[in-house]
């Protein structure tokens, strides 16, 4: 890694200079992003990328037609418009409500001297949603990765959590010391303060986990590898060109005073040699040649599957760095890895061989992923397994089929609805057309009738009423149309004769939960079944020492983006309220809730049923070791 030099910057900024003076007979401008187009991948700096970025004035016509697109998919698609205005949410939720059409109109009357300013503020309004599942970003202003050599956790030592240093990915030996304040601040309050910007979840402490390092499992190394978090690793612009720390090494040294800057990584493979290809090349959509796709196909067997970002990811600076020798855990000593799929991997505890532990790190999955299941539960009973972790940290939800695919191999379905949660969509006029024109079609997405439960009869729709007969709900004082209960075609496994002989399976005090809250979506969704329905008990680790922690976040219902919803409008010949947004980029609003049994609050802000059994500390040990993390929740749940 070669930090990026001035000299080089001051050099490549005035041959941009001469070469303008050389081509032109205008007088000298300065074009920021010809700057950054000349550079190549060592030299970016955080001025570059900044100065670019910040060159573009407001464009009224640009901020107009985005608006309207905006305001559209959240006033009439997204359906926690009026429960995002509850007040005084529960712990472990702490997160203020949010008027999202309101604050989008204050955007409307802002006068603004930049665009960058005016799309990021749209996108602090969406992330103050703290719902994953809600996204605005635009490629014109998420161009680089922004990444600090430094990635940091909050472990408790000594009876005591502090802010330290999990990897140093520049190798000067930093692991583990302490920090003590960050830009001056206490690190612990300046990172509690600064995930509060993070949309990840409604639980700080959550938000907190995802702020910081953890580790996630590298299905091509097959072993853990480091994730460096949102504070260390971001595609948004930071708000500053260098993080001051100061390290605490020790007791008795000396204080460490760092000003990191940013390594910065393009993220498009897009060139560009001056404001103008920046906005043609990166900024604006690539000119209409594709084909259109046909990603709606409902194969008549297999429920529709969703997915979702921001996925976790291994950090984008363990690729600069050849071989770090700091790096934690080459593989576990006090675990048996018995194989895996692509989304779970199956270990068993050496000092506790009836201990078996399922990590599912993603719920995106393949078919073939059930048949790795079952290999791997045969596996645990042929090794006398008789008790279960599942594992589903850092997990950011998939396939809705999986999620509930996963919990049947555990708790078998028993009748046809004991599968599914109730579920609802906004309607509107336009939602009618669509569904309408949309019945019992392959390219429908989640407006086609046909795909849904009648509860009154429990049988699939036969007609558009799910739609047409729009219910009326009051939420927070506001009232707007929604459909009837219902819920989504169940996905039933088959009966599978080997289950019913295993110890575990309908057995919850056989099975433990380990969630970092970081479980979203349909992730969230397994999760809830688990501990909600079947009453596993699950643990929790990270967060802040003291407060309750979340199982799981953002459990939301189904997402959709707006190219999605515009795709399933014109393939239905409907014309869509809303234009697909000037630049590339996307909206993602959920659009169907869904709630747990026996309540009319919907999960997604259902407090009571997101709080872990017992919240674990991460210490220097259980980070770095995810056996040892295992063999403390084995040891608490079966000693
Ligand atoms: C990029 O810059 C580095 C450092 O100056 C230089 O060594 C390297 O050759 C350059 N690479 C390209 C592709 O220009
Ligand atoms: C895993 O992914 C590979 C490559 O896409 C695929 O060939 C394989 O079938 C997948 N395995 C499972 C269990 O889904
Ligand atoms: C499992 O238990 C059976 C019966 O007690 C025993 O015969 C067998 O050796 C055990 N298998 C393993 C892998 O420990
Ligand atoms: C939906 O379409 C399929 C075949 O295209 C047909 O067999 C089925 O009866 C239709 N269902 C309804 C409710 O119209
Ligand atoms: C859930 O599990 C706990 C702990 O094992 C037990 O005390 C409780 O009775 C169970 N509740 C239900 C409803 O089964
Ligand atoms: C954590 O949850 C338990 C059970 O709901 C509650 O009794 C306790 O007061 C909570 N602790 C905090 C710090 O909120």
């Amino acid at each position: 890694m070669i930090a990026p030099s001035l000299p080089r910057l001051i050099l490549s900024a005035s041959l941009a200079t001469i070469a303008t003076l050389l081509t032109s007979a205008a007088p000298i401008t300065q074009d920021p992003c010809a700057t950054l187009g000349g550079l190549n991948t060592t030299e970016l700096t955080y001025d570059a990328v900044a100065n670019c970025y910040r060159a573009f004035t407001y464009n009224s016509e640009i901020a107009t037609k985005t608006l309207a697109t905006v305001r559209t998919i959240f006033n009439d698609y997204y359906i926690f418009r009026d429960s995002a205005l509850t007040p005084d949410l529960q712990a472990p939720f702490s997160s203020a409500p949010v008027d999202i059409m309101n604050v989008l109109d204050l955007i409307g009357q802002k006068k603004y001297q930049s665009d960058y300013e005016f799309h990021n503020d749209i996108y602090k309004a969406v992330q103050s949603l703290h719902d994953a599942h809600a996204g605005y970003s635009v490629n014109c202003y998420n161009a680089y990765l922004f990444a600090q050599p430094l990635n940091l956790y909050a472990p408790v030592v000594d009876g005591k959590q502090s802010m330290r240093v999990f990897v140093d990915l520049a190798r000067r030996g930093y692991e583990d010391c302490e920090v003590t304040t960050i830009d001056g601040v206490d690190a612990l309050s300046y990172i509690s303060k600064w995930s509060d910007s993070l949309s990840y979840s409604k639980d700080s402490g959550v938000r907190q986990n995802q702020a910081l390092a953890t580790q996630i499992f590298n299905y091509e190394s097959e072993e853990f590898i480091l994730s460096s978090g949102e504070f260390a690793e971001r595609a948004t612009l930071p708000e500053n060109p260098y993080v001051d720390y100061v390290l605490q090494c020790g007791t008795t040294a000396d204080p460490i005073k760092l000003r990191e800057n940013w390594r910065v990584l393009p993220l498009t493979g897009k060139g560009f040699s001056n404001m103008d290809t920046y906005l043609s090349n990166v900024c604006y959509p690539p000119k209409p040649t594709e084909q259109p796709s046909n990603m709606y196909k409902r194969e008549l067997d297999q429920p529709v599957k969703r997915q979702l970002f921001p996925v976790a990811r291994k950090s984008a600076l363990l690729d600069a760095t050849p071989s770090p020798s700091t790096l934690p855990a080459q593989g576990l000593a006090q675990a048996v890895q018995m194989g895996h799929g692509n989304a779970t991997v199956w270990y068993t505890l050496k000092d506790k061989p009836n201990v078996g532990v399922i990590v599912v790190s993603t719920h995106v999955a393949e078919d073939a992923e059930l048949d790795v299941a079952l290999q791997g539960l045969e596996l645990f009973s042929k090794a006398n397994v008789t008790n279960i972790i599942i594992d589903f940290q850092g997990n950011t939800g998939g396939s809705v089929a999986f999620a509930s695919f996963l919990v049947q191999l555990f708790f078998p379905s028993t009748g046809q609805l004991d599968t599914s949660l109730r579920s609802d969509l906004r309607v509107t006029k336009s939602i009618q057309d669509l569904s309408t024109a949309a019945f019992n079609v392959s390219e429908a997405g989640l407006y086609d009738a046909a795909g849904y439960i009648d509860l009154g009869t429990k049988q699939l729709y036969t007609n558009d009423d799910l739609f047409l007969q729009s219910v009326p709900l009051t939420r927070n004082g506001r009232e707007t149309g929604y459909t009837e209960s219902t819920t989504l075609q169940p996905a039933i496994l088959p009966k599978i004769e080997a289950l019913a002989s295993y110890p575990w399976t309908n057995q919850p005090n056989n099975i433990r939960i380990l969630s970092d809250g970081r479980c979203g979506s349909a992730c969230a969704l397994s999760a809830h079944y688990l501990h909600g329905k079947y009453n596993v008990t699950a643990y929790s680790i990270g967060g802040v020492r003291g407060d309750n922690l979340s199982i799981f976040s953002f459990a939301g219902g189904a997402v959709s983006a707006l190219h999605d919803i515009n795709k399933i409008y014109a393939a239905n010949k409907v014309v869509s309220p809303m234009e697909d947004l000037p630049y590339e980029g996307d909206i993602r609003v959920p659009i169907l809730e869904v709630y747990a049994d026996s309540t009319d609050v919907p999960l997604e802000y259902d407090a009571s049923k997101y709080p872990a059994n017992y919240r674990m500390d991460f210490t220097p040990e259980n980070a770095r070791s995810r056996d040892v993390m295992w063999t403390q929740v084995a040891t608490h749940a079966w000693n």
